[in-house]
């Protein structure tokens, strides 16, 4: 499939994919939408790459939200649908078996930064300003803020910003732990690649029960989630790269992890 509006830079074993359309920041139109689902699909498949970074083309956006022109029309129904069909692709985002990181590269308002938090890891630039303005249009965010952000920051923050649609500095965000680094502007790709390369040399099997294990369990009792632990625990006994990686410590030598 020919991408109008994103950009696939494979370099294996990473994969940068940039939310291309500079001149409207970024935002996600259904077009965007639909091809952002077709990407990461493709990249789910593809084994050759183990870790992503997702970006926004351009210096002043990471993406700008939703597109607001698309919404300015939805009645009740197709409002329901234009919602879960967002959800549904930043849910694919989160489910993935590899690390998806989000190079936050300017503004990540309303969708933008429900699509930075459907990813695994976030950095910001600088520069990068982060909210959920929705309220200000009348609206909620409809791609996942309202569950995503408390569980991310807690209720009293994740309240604050949801009512006020006050942005935030790339630095409050750090503080307030919605990402986990905050670099120049210039230096972000570079840290992000750098970053996904890191992620690339570790086990996949046991990369995708971490993000398996924290995700199922953090929405369940502590009880049920520690039995998920366990059960990721001994799945990840049975691969081939658990062994290469005890007996790699035990014999002083680097592993080589093959994702088996
Ligand atoms: N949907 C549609 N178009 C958007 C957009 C969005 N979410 N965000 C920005 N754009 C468009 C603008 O309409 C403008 O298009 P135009 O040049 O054809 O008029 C272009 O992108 C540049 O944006 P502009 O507002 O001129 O840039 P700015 O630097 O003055 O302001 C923002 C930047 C991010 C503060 C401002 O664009 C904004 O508030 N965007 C909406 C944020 C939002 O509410 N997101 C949640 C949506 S649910």
């Amino acid at each position: 499939m020919e991408y109008q509006t994103i950009a696939v830079d494979k370099d294996a074993p990473i994969c940068v994919v940039t939310i291309n359309r500079p001149e409207k920041l970024n935002a996600l139109n259904q077009q965007t939408i639909t091809e952002l689902n077709d990407v990461m699909e493709t990249l789910a498949e593809d084994d050759s790459v183990r870790a992503i970074v997702l970006t926004g083309a351009g210096p002043k956006a990471f993406v700008a939200g939703a597109d607001i022109s698309e919404i300015a029309h939805l009645n009740g129904e197709a409002g329901k649908q234009f919602a879960e069909k967002g959800q549904q692709v930043f849910r694919f985002i989160e489910k993935m078996k590899k690390p998806v990181i989000a190079a936050i590269n300017g503004f990540a308002l309303g969708g933008g930064c429900e699509l930075a938090m459907s990813c695994h890891l976030r950095i910001a630039a600088t520069h990068a300003k982060l909210g959920q303005p929705e309220i200000n249009l009348g609206i909620i965010p409809g791609y996942g803020g309202t569950q995503r952000l408390p569980r991310l920051i807690g209720l009293s923050n994740a309240l604050y910003l949801l009512c006020t649609g006050e942005m935030i500095s790339a630095e409050k965000a750090m503080e307030l732990g919605l990402v986990s680094e905050v670099v120049e502007g210039e230096q972000l790709l570079e840290r992000a690649k750098n970053l996904a390369h890191q992620l690339a040399e570790k086990a996949p099997l046991a990369l995708h029960y971490i993000l398996d294990a924290v995700y199922r369990g953090i929405n369940v009792d502590l009880d049920t989630a520690l039995d998920i632990e366990a059960e990721c625990f001994g799945a990840v006994c049975d691969t081939e790269d658990m062994k290469e990686g005890t007996e790699a410590f035990l014999n002083k030598r680097k592993p080589v992890f093959k994702g088996r």
